[in-house]
């Protein structure tokens, strides 16, 4: 009787361990905007590689829209393993306590994708990710958006123009300073929240690249849109360290091929992404698109550029010398 008890005792603890061995790896990959975004679409094309080439060994749970986690709240997911992946624009990194990121956030640092891609893909910009490890995270990769508009229901041509408005801006330091020196007043919202801020006008306007103005439909609320690129918004793509360590090694490696492809397929189409947004936006006849003149937009430049020596402290002069040396960036030329 005994000796029937333990055969089948362990015949059920045999399967339940075969069981078990079939059971995927899970990433849950939270993250707060649209699917049809740059971010989005990345995500989701990382999901179909992941699970193809681990042959289903993987599982990659995309959370759009914020359905999961907040801005906020998503860290906090991640550092206590709720999450495994997580894609934060680079302005959500100060409350982290890695405030350098916010270096990404200075008004006209880049002009183009190409001197971003110096930058994050060169030597400072593995430097910067590497300072997520003593907070338990993992940086992978950057994933482009692009360069930012700014929105309002007023027409925003000239700096005056930003006179006591209220503007949503990202938890970044670096962005609250930018919209002072506009003369404006910066709310930090978490994005899940700004559409609604709009509409009842808990905010009067607010920035990001046209595929979120779109895809949130920030311009159903907002009657003009400033095509003043006067910033870029990119993320980095993140995990729990211990998790992906804790990786069997084989795996660790197709995952990371797998993001090597999505980082290019994500840089590919961003550009494109938001021309197209920015098109839909125009169709929609919704908001009056405005671009800046000549002299306007050395208006905005001589009023943000003070904005990197006043934040130098906080992000650090060789951080940013650095950045200058990458891209060319002379303040004095602005
Ligand atoms: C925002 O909060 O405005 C955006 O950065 C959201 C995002 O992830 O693109």
């Amino acid at each position: 009787m005994k000796l029937r008890t333990l055969v089948i005792g362990l015949a059920a603890a045999t399967f339940s361990l075969s069981a078990m061995a079939q059971q995927p790896i899970v990433i849950k990959f939270s993250h707060v905007v649209a699917t049809e975004t740059p971010k989005g679409k990345a995500a989701e094309y990382f999901k179909k590689l992941a699970e193809e080439r681990t042959q289903g060994k993987v599982k990659v749970e995309v959370y759009a829209n914020s359905t999961l986690y907040k801005d906020k709240e998503e860290m906090e997911a991640l550092q206590l393993g709720a999450v495994q992946m997580l894609a934060p624009s680079l302005a959500k990194f100060g409350p982290l306590g890695v405030k350098q990121f916010e270096v990404f956030d200075l008004p006209y640092l880049f002009d183009n994708y190409k001197e971003l891609h110096n930058v994050t893909q060169g030597p400072v910009g593995k430097s910067l990710l590497r300072m997520l490890e003593t907070k338990g995270i993992l940086g992978l990769a950057y994933w482009d958006n692009g360069f930012k508009v700014m929105s309002a229901n007023k027409a925003l041509k000239i700096p005056d123009d930003f006179k006591g408005l209220k503007m949503r801006i990202q938890s970044s330091n670096v962005l609250d300073a930018q919209m002072r020196a506009l003369g404006s007043l910066p709310q930090k919202m978490a994005f899940s929240e700004v559409y609604q801020a709009l509409q009842t006008g808990v905010v009067d306007g607010t920035e990001n690249p046209p595929s979120n103005l779109y895809t949130q439909k920030m311009h159903e609320v907002q009657k003009y849109v400033t095509l003043s690129d006067h910033g870029y918004l990119g993320y980095a793509v993140i995990v729990n360290k211990k998790f992906w360590d804790g990786l069997p090694a084989d795996i660790r490696t197709t995952l990371e091929a797998a993001m090597a492809d999505s980082t290019k397929y994500a840089n590919e189409i961003a550009k494109k992404e938001n021309d197209d947004a920015l098109a839909a936006v125009k169709a929609s006849g919704k908001s009056e698109i405005y671009t800046p003149t000549a002299d306007e937009k050395k208006a905005w430049k001589k009023a943000l550029v003070k904005v990197h020596d006043q934040m130098a402290d906080r992000i650090g002069k060789d951080l940013i010398q650095s950045i200058y040396k990458e891209t060319g960036f002379d303040p004095g030329k602005l």
